[in-house]
């Protein structure tokens, strides 16, 4: 298994592209079940969780090409085609590896009539139910077995007639799979309390070029009036907020300077004021942001929130930028339990950190020392890296495949900002 190994103590400089988000290719490319027509999406990362969508798809009859991209280049175009939806399930040995391929459930119901998927079980960052979206594909008129540890959801033989979803918590997967099935259905459907996450927005836009009708984008009640059919686009997928949030913290911990190329503020806003409260410097600029430490980093409160709120993707980094600031933070997870994995790792390497309940007391350190440490979930290894750019001495981040999920080439990005880091295989 490959390992990460950095010499701290370097300031970082220079200009980071960032790449097309993550969350928002994975909600994207199973809109190409809803079509018959190849849906051509621009701006792909060159992820590990983009590669096993596309095997997913693959397995379901529909078609992946990438186009021309040079190996130098980041992100990558790829048209994806499903002429007919040759299977309907989703089996285990994919799912269990990444909970968004829940995303195929609604757009396959809407199109084939039926979708059989794993359940996704058990997972790092806690028990992450998919309740909510059997709920809204109910609401909407399918019919849900759980069996075999597998859920199958059905739809009328005259299709999907649509309805009035009213989410009682906000969830970012759940929408998505409820406008796939939405824009498909005979009927109009009501989605109230909607996730606003830029990445919905990005799907609805989307869903838009392919012929959907969806009013209310951005806001929390979404009505969407089902069309017979959709036809092809090609859409180009939004700036990673949270790939430029983890690089914004990466100046500020190191103290250094980066400009984020492509970054889109109105995405990070929470982001942005938190670094700012910290006292980092934020410039932003029409195509990029210039982020710029300040000197000393203050200690800060923050609440994890759906959007616009600040985002729990970015809580494992703040964490690791705090544990060096002044003064005491308080970090509060209000949306997953059990989301604290890289705390005892961040405690090798010095930081003063106490979780109780749903809170972590940071105080922060003036320094922290390099140590051999273990990655548990992305974000979470994000926050690793974070600290072990700061930290004197040498870090070895273990299991790296977390963050090849979703962090396109980290050590080349880093490393040509100045940083000291490298991959080490172990053969
Ligand atoms: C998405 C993101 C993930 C991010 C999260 C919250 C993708 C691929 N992943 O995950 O990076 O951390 O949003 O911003 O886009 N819940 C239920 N029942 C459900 C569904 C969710 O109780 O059926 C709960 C979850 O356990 C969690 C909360 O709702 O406590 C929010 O989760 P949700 O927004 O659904 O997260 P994901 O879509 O899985």
């Amino acid at each position: 298994m490959d390992k990460i190994f950095i010499r701290g103590g370097k300031p970082l400089s220079g200009r980071v592209t960032i790449s097309g988000a993550k969350n928002a290719a994975l909600t994207l490319m199973p809109c190409a079940l809803l079509t018959d027509e190849p849906l051509t999406l621009r701006n792909l990362p060159r992820l590990a969780d983009v590669d096993s969508f596309g095997h997913l798809l693959n397995q379901l009859g529909v078609s992946t090409m990438v186009e021309g991209a040079r190996p130098e280049d980041f992100g990558r175009v790829m048209t994806l085609r499903a002429g007919k939806i040759t299977a309907t399930v989703a089996p285990y040995d994919i799912v269990r590896k990444m909970r968004a391929s829940i995303l195929v459930l609604g757009p396959m119901l809407a199109r084939a009539g039926e979708a059989t998927v794993s359940l996704p079980g058990g997972c790092a960052i806690g028990n992450r139910p998919i309740d909510l979206h059997l709920k809204a594909l109910e609401a909407m008129g399918a019919e849900i077995e759980l069996a075999s540890g597998y859920v199958k959801a059905t739809a009328p033989k005259s299709g999907l007639p649509g309805g009035h979803v009213v989410f009682p918590l906000v969830s970012v997967g759940a929408t998505e799979n409820a406008v796939m099935a939405a824009v498909l259905a005979r009927g109009e459907t009501i989605i109230d309390n909607a996730a606003r996450e830029p990445e919905i927005i990005d799907l609805c836009r989307c869903l838009v070029a392919m012929g959907a009708k969806i009013e209310g984008i951005g806001t929390e009640r979404l009505v969407i009036q089902g069309r017979d059919r959709l036809h092809g686009a090609t859409y180009q997928v939004m700036p990673d907020r949270i790939e430029a949030g983890s690089y914004a913290c990466a100046a500020a911990i190191t103290h250094g300077e980066l400009e984020l190329v492509g970054a889109r503020h109105g995405d990070m806003t929470a982001i942005l004021a938190g670094l700012a409260d910290a006292g980092v410097h934020i410039e932003e600029r029409p195509d990029s942001i210039l982020v710029k430490a300040n000197g000393t980093l203050n200690g800060l409160t923050l609440s994890t929130a759906p959007f616009p709120a600040f985002p729990t993707d970015m809580q494992a980094q703040f964490m690791a930028m705090l544990a060096l600031a002044e003064g005491a933070s308080v970090l509060t997870e209000t949306i997953f339990e059990n989301r604290y994995m890289h705390v005892p790792e961040l405690a090798r390497m010095g930081a003063d950190i106490q979780v109780r309940g749903r809170s972590a007391v940071v105080r922060g350190v003036p320094k922290l020392n390099g140590a051999e440490v273990m990655a548990t979930d992305l974000r979470a290894s994000m926050g690793l890296i974070l600290a072990g750019l700061a930290a004197e001495g040498e870090t070895r981040v273990h299991r790296v495949y977390h963050l090849d999920r979703g962090y396109e080439r980290l050590e080349e990005k880093l490393s040509a900002v100045g940083a000291d880091i490298e991959r080490q295989s172990d053969g």
